[in-house]
């Protein structure tokens, strides 16, 4: 299904925010993304379309990146870092408790649509470790009971919106540094919440 008309003015609005039509290739491809859950081959047509670039070349892009999913996630998608500041913290844990409780392999989805868990590298905040991301909504110094206890509440509750500062003050314990400023923007798909391109969504907590 083709893009529908605000959509396309949304794009437009992003494209003259940079000097080359194709510097806005990204924030498309999230836009496509929030819109269907993944990258649909009518959004590398759009896409293609508006900047001028080729659908090989958008499609190129968007095969290279893992946060750019080619089938639909779930409601929430689950990162676990795996790499070695969370791997000497006890990842492992985290990941063994997270796939028994949710029945699911790496990449995979369940059949409702609610959780897709991927096991990822470093997510930046190793000081924290082990750090898992919701929606790419991060969560630190996790044990593996509180992971358990956040696909849980997930399941039970299915917020709208996921705020990094809400998980963390549920579910998370030691963290790199003082996030300092309060934030009740997050994230309402496998997409980051960006400001700027209104895949951000408002939460009062
Ligand atoms: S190693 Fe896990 S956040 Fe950096």
């Amino acid at each position: 299904m083709s893009w529908e008309k605000e959509l396309i003015e949304k794009a437009n609005e992003i494209i003259d925010l940079y000097p080359e039509k194709r510097s806005a290739l990204a924030p498309l491809l999230y836009l496509a993304q929030e819109r269907d859950g993944y990258i649909s081959d009518e959004s590398i047509v759009e896409i293609s379309n508006l900047v001028g670039i080729t659908e090989v070349q958008v499609k190129s892009v968007a095969s290279f990146y893992s946060m750019y999913k080619e089938e639909q996630t779930g409601k929430y998608l689950l990162s676990v870092c795996k790499s070695i500041s969370c791997e000497i913290n006890d990842s492992r844990s985290v990941i063994d408790s997270v796939k028994e409780f949710t029945g699911l392999e790496n990449y995979e989805t369940d059949v409702d649509k609610v959780f897709t868990f991927e096991e990822v590298e470093c997510i930046g905040a190793c000081g924290g470790a082990p750090a898992v991301q919701i929606n790419y909504e991060t969560v630190e110094g996790l044990t593996p009971q509180k992971s358990i206890e956040l696909c849980e509440w997930l399941k039970e509750e299915k917020p709208e919106v996921v705020v990094a500062e809400e998980l963390q003050n549920m579910f998370g314990g030691v963290k790199s540094f003082d996030w300092a400023i309060n934030d009740n923007t997050g994230s309402s798909y496998s997409v980051p919440g960006f400001q700027n391109i209104g895949t951000a969504k408002e939460k009062r907590i």
